[in-house]
């Protein structure tokens, strides 16, 4: 059974190539290279002793999107990671993202419309949700204004998904991720962000290396119980197994409706405080920060309500928050070494 990953060689893409192969499907990544490097498919490899098809691909080009398909008409599901996700160089650069996450959304679908069947997983984000009224988030709650040109990509790719489902052969689910921490437990493969890292935790492994002086923690006057902002934060291989569950589910044509959407988080908020805590613990390590301002756009809370994909899928995120700190420090220092 080939599935096409794409971004397959990203953060998230890399471990849901792993738990696939791991799972006996035949994998097809195409990614343009823009936000990773070849040497992932290297790390992949080394991890399950198979080393999948790579395609470089943009999908912003049509006819080359297009002749892809064309090579390969027996893709028997679609994972679709690539995308940009920067949410503050959204804000600076809006047409990047919205010729990049949704140009090529629209191409991989006027591809798949034309098959007999065809089953599509897209990485959505909890950042639809804005800032939800009640915790935890539930898949229906309400969708809120984007806070960036990136979340607003992400709301208007389910709306194209769903109203294109609604009348083709697709069969879609939505994967919404809360945030996604750690690496894969072998340190082959982890979280590479180039340059400095807009996310909290790799900031952290990076500032545990000394590459970063210090790390600054946007606020600490939020309405919480240590005053910084929490988050559900979820390991990048338990994300991972819930793309194939997902998968499986489409191929199997179990009570599908045509769009499903799932909350995928571990259901537990933990401030930045308590992210730092578990790092330090972890690592043995003091970790320097300071207090600083908020930061743009940054809400106060969100974690999952992830009932649903525990019933539905029967999938369950296994991995507390001290492993996941664990296993990104260990690649942190593995790739540094
Ligand atoms: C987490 C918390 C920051 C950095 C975004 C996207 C989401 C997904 C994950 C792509 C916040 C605080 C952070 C730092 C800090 N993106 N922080 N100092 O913003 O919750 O989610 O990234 O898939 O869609 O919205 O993640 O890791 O940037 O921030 O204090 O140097 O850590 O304020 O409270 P975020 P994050």
């Amino acid at each position: 059974m080939k599935i096409l990953v794409t971004g397959g060689l990203g953060f998230i893409g890399s471990h849901t190539v792993v738990e696939l192969q791991n799972q006996g499907f035949e994998v097809v990544i195409v990614d343009d290279l823009s936000n990773t490097s070849l040497s992932v498919l290297e790390g992949i490899k080394n991890i399950t002793g198979k080393i999948p098809v790579f395609e470089k691909l943009d999908l912003r080009e049509k006819n080359s999107v297009q002749d892809f398909f064309k090579r390969n008409q027996d893709i028997a599901g679609v994972i679709h990671f690539a995308a940009s996700k920067a949410v503050g160089e959204s804000v600076e650069n809006p047409l990047l993202y919205y010729e990049n996450n949704i140009n090529a959304l629209v191409y991989l679908l006027q591809e798949l419309q034309k098959k007999e069947a065809a089953n599509f997983i897209f990485s959505s984000s909890c950042t639809v949700y804005g800032q939800a009224e009640k915790m935890p988030i539930t898949e229906n709650a309400p969708i809120q204004t984007a806070m960036s040109p990136y979340g607003n990509t992400k709301q208007i790719g389910e709306e194209i998904i769903t109203d294109t489902a609604k009348v083709t052969n697709i069969n879609a689910i939505l994967l919404r991720y809360f945030n996604p921490i750690g690496s894969h437990p072998s340190a082959e493969i982890g979280e590479l962000p180039l340059g400095v890292p807009q996310n909290l935790v790799p900031f952290i492994t990076q500032t545990g290396m000394g590459l970063r002086k210090e790390l600054s923690v946007y606020g600490d006057d939020y309405p919480t119980a240590d005053g910084t902002a929490v988050r559900d934060y979820i390991h990048v291989v338990d994300l991972a197994k819930a793309h194939v569950i997902a998968l499986k589910r489409l191929l199997d044509k179990k009570n599908l409706e045509k769009v499903e959407t799932f909350n995928l988080g571990t259901g537990t908020g933990s401030s930045v405080l308590e992210v730092i805590q578990a790092f330090e613990k972890v690592s043995g390590k003091k970790l320097p920060y300071k207090i600083v301002g908020r930061r743009e756009g940054d809400i106060t809370e969100a974690y999952a309500n992830t009932d649903k994909a525990n019933t539905v899928l029967g999938w369950k995120a296994q991995s507390t928050l001290e492993e996941a700190m664990a296993s990104a420090w260990k690649w942190e220092q593995k790739v540094r070494s």
